[in-house]
C-alpha cells in the first residue's frame, strides 16, 4: 500500500502543513476576510442587536458541526490521496452524481473569486489613498468640479450610474490595483502551499489582528465627538448592537420572521468559509496523526473573535456617532454602502482618520488576500491531482475563467448588477444546497460513525458521541427547515424575486457565468473520475470507490 501512496498519480506528492500554527493561521485566513470586517456590521446594523441571537444559534447548531464535519472529510479524503474536492467526494459518496457534487464545489470558490478580487482592490486603493493623503471624499471628479462626497466618490469610481464606466474617476489607478491583487493570488497560489499560504497567513494574520486592536482602541476611545450629537458616545454605539430589544416592546416577534434566520445562517456560512469546498481542501493537507478537533474549532473561534470583537466592535460604533442611527439603518444591510461608502465618511470626521483610515483598509486589504488565496486552492488541487497539470499551468489556466469573470463584473457596473447576481447564486444559493449536500454525504454516505471516528483520529481533546448527533441529525434538520422555509419565499416573493429576474440582460450574464462555470467545472470532474476510475484499473492507485471501506495508506515521512 506504501507502494501506491508515492505512485499514486492522484497525489503524485503529498503535501502537508508545515506547523499546527500554520495550519490553523491559513484556515483563519480564509475565513477572516471582508465577511468579518464589513459584511457582519451591516448584516447586524440592519437587524439591530436582535441579530446576535439568530447569529449565535446559527453558529453553534450549524457553524460548527459544519466546521468539525469539513476538517473531518477533508482530512479522511487526504489521507486517501486527494486534495481537491471532486477527488475528495469521489470517495466519500463513490456514486452517480459525484461529478456535478465535484463541479459545484469548485464553482463556488472560483466564481466568488472574481468579484471578491475586485473589492480586494478597492481595499488596496483606498488604503493607498489615505497612505498619500487624497481620501475619497476630499477628490474632485471631474477636472475643475466639486469636492465629491466619499460616498459620491465610491460610486463613480465604480462606475455605478451606468455600464462601462467602472474606470472613469481614478481609472488607470484602479485598473492597477485590480491587477496587482491579480498577480499577488497567483504568485502565491503558485508558491505553493507551505511558500505560499502558510508563508503569507503566518505573518499577514497577526499582523492584521494588530492593526485591528490598535484602530479598536481609537473607536473605543472616541466618546463623543460629535458636538452637535453628545447623545451619541461609544456606549450608545455598542447598544445598538447588544441590545436585542432595540428600545420596542414586542421585539422578539422579529425572531419569527424566516428572514433574520436565514441572513444570520448565511452570513456564519461566508464568513466561516463552509460549504463552499474550501476547507475540506484546506484540512485534505493534514497528517494522520494530526488533531482535527482542536485546531478547527481554534480556528472558528478566531474567525468569530475577529468578526464579533473586531469588526462589528469597530465598524458598528464608529458609523452609529459620526452617521447617527437613521442614516446607518439606511444602509440597508448593504456590505458595499458601509464599508466603503458610510465609512470612508466615518474616517473623514474623525480625528486622525487618514491614519485610521489607512489601517483600516490596509487590514481589510490584508483579509481579503488571505481568504482570496483560499478560493484559488481548491481549484488548483483539483487541476494537479485531476488534470495533471503543474501548479503554474493549473494557475494559469484558472486565471482564464477568474479575469473573464472580474471583467464582466467591472463592466456591468450600473448598479453592480453581475456581481450581486454572482454573490447571490454562489454566496447564498450555492452554498446552502452544497452544505446541505455535504451533510447529507456525511450522515449517510460516510455514515454518522465513520465521520465520527474520522473527526477523533489524533485529536488532542475527547470528543463525545453527541457531536455526532449534532452533525449528523440536528444541524442537516436546522438546515433544511431554514432553507426550505427562505426558498419558498424566494419562489413567491413578488419584489426582488430572484428567479423571475433571470431574463434581465446583465442579471443573466452574471447567472450565464454561474452556469457556464458550473458546467465547465462538473465536465472536468466527470473527466477526473474517468482518470481515476481507469488509473485504478490498471493498478496505479488505490480503487476510489472502495476507499470509504478499506485502510488509508501511511503518511509520507
Ligand atoms: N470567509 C471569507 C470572508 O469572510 C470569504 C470567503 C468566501 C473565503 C469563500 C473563502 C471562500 O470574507
Amino acid at each position: 500500500m506504501t507502494d501506491h501512496n508515492s505512485a499514486s498519480p492522484a497525489a503524485p506528492h503529498r503535501q502537508y502543513w508545515a506547523t499546527r500554527l500554520g495550519v490553523i493561521l491559513a484556515v483563519a485566513g480564509s475565513a477572516v476576510g471582508l465577511g468579518n470586517f464589513v459584511r457582519f456590521p451591516a448584516q447586524a446594523v440592519e437587524y439591530g442587536g436582535i441579530f446576535m441571537i439568530p447569529y449565535f444559534v446559527a453558529f453553534i447548531l450549524i457553524g460548527l458541526p459544519i466546521v468539525w464535519s469539513e476538517w473531518a472529510m477533508g482530512r479522511f479524503g487526504g489521507m486517501r490521496g486527494f486534495n481537491s474536492a471532486p477527488g475528495i467526494f469521489s470517495i466519500l459518496y463513490p456514486r452517480p452524481g459525484k461529478s456535478l457534487i465535484g463541479g459545484w464545489s469548485l464553482m463556488i470558490p472560483v466564481g466568488i473569486y472574481s468579484y471578491y478580487v475586485f473589492i480586494e482592490a478597492w481595499c488596496l486603493a483606498y488604503a493607498l489613498k489615505y497612505l498619500f493623503g487624497v481620501m475619497p471624499g476630499t477628490v474632485a471628479l471631474d477636472e475643475g468640479g466639486e469636492t465629491a462626497s466619499a460616498a459620491a466618490y465610491f460610486l463613480h469610481m465604480v462606475g455605478y450610474g451606468e455600464n462601462g464606466q467602472v474606470f472613469g474617476v481614478d481609472g488607470a489607478f484602479l485598473l492597477a490595483c485590480v491587477a496587482f491583487c491579480f498577480a499577488i493570488n497567483l504568485v502565491l497560489i503558485i508558491r505553493g502551499l507551505n511558500r505560499g499560504i502558510e508563508w503569507f497567513c503566518r505573518w499577514a494574520m497577526p499582523l492584521l489582528v494588530l492593526v485591528a486592536l490598535i484602530v479598536l482602541v481609537r473607536v473605543l476611545t472616541l466618546g463623543s465627538p460629535v458636538a452637535a450629537a453628545p447623545e451619541r458616545n461609544v456606549l450608545t454605539g455598542l447598544g445598538f448592537m447588544w441590545n436585542p430589544d432595540g428600545g420596542e416592546e414586542h421585539w422578539w416577534r422579529q425572531l419569527l420572521n424566516a428572514q433574520i434566520w436565514m441572513a444570520a445562517t448565511s452570513q456564519i456560512f461566508f464568513s466561516l468559509s463552509i460549504g463552499l469546498g474550501v476547507i475540506v481542501c484546506y484540512a485534505s493537507y493534514l497528517r494522520r496523526r494530526d488533531d482535527v478537533a482542536l485546531s478547527s474549532t481554534a480556528a472558528a473561534a478566531g474567525n468569530g473573535f475577529c468578526e464579533v470583537a473586531l469588526g462589528g466592535l469597530i465598524v458598528i460604533p464608529a458609523i452609529f456617532i459620526f452617521l447617527g442611527a437613521d442614516q446607518v439603518q439606511g444602509l440597508g444591510g448593504s456590505t458595499l454602502g458601509t464599508g466603503f461608502m458610510a465609512l470612508p465618511s466615518v474616517f473623514a470626521e474623525m480625528p486622525a482618520g487618514r491614519v485610521f483610515g489607512f489601517l483600516f483598509f490596509f487590514l481589510l486589504f490584508l483579509a481579503a488576500v488571505t481568504s482570496s488565496i483560499s478560493m484559488l486552492q481548491p481549484g488548483i488541487a483539483f487541476l494537479e491531482e485531476g488534470l495533471h497539470l503543474r501548479r503554474f499551468q493549473a494557475a494559469g489556466i484558472l486565471a482564464v475563467p477568474t479575469l473573464i469573470g472580474v471583467l464582466l463584473v467591472m463592466w456591468y457596473s450600473a448598479n453592480l448588477v453581475v456581481l450581486d447576481t454572482v454573490d447571490f447564486w454562489l454566496a447564498t444559493f450555492g452554498i446552502f444546497m452544497l452544505a446541505m449536500t455535504q451533510l447529507l454525504i456525511f450522515t449517510f454516505s460516510l455514515g454518522i460513525r465513520r465521520g465520527l471516528a474520522a473527526l477523533r483520529e489524533g485529536s488532542q481533546v475527547g470528543i463525545p458521541s453527541w457531536v455526532g448527533v449534532l452533525i449528523g441529525v440536528v444541524a442537516p434538520l436546522y438546515l433544511s427547515v431554514i432553507f426550505i422555509t427562505w426558498l419558498y419565499q424566494q419562489i413567491t416573493a413578488t419584489e426582488g424575486n430572484r428567479f423571475h429576474a433571470l431574463a434581465q440582460g446583465p442579471v443573466l450574464v452574471g447567472f450565464g457565468f454561474v452556469l457556464a462555470l458550473l458546467i465547465g467545472f462538473t465536465l472536468l470532474s466527470w473527466i477526473a473520475n474517468r482518470r481515476w476510475r481507469a488509473q485504478a484499473a490498471a493498478g496505479l492507485i488505490p480503487d476510489p470507490r472502495m476507499a470509504l471501506v478499506s485502510e488509508p495508506e501511511e503518511d509520507a515521512p
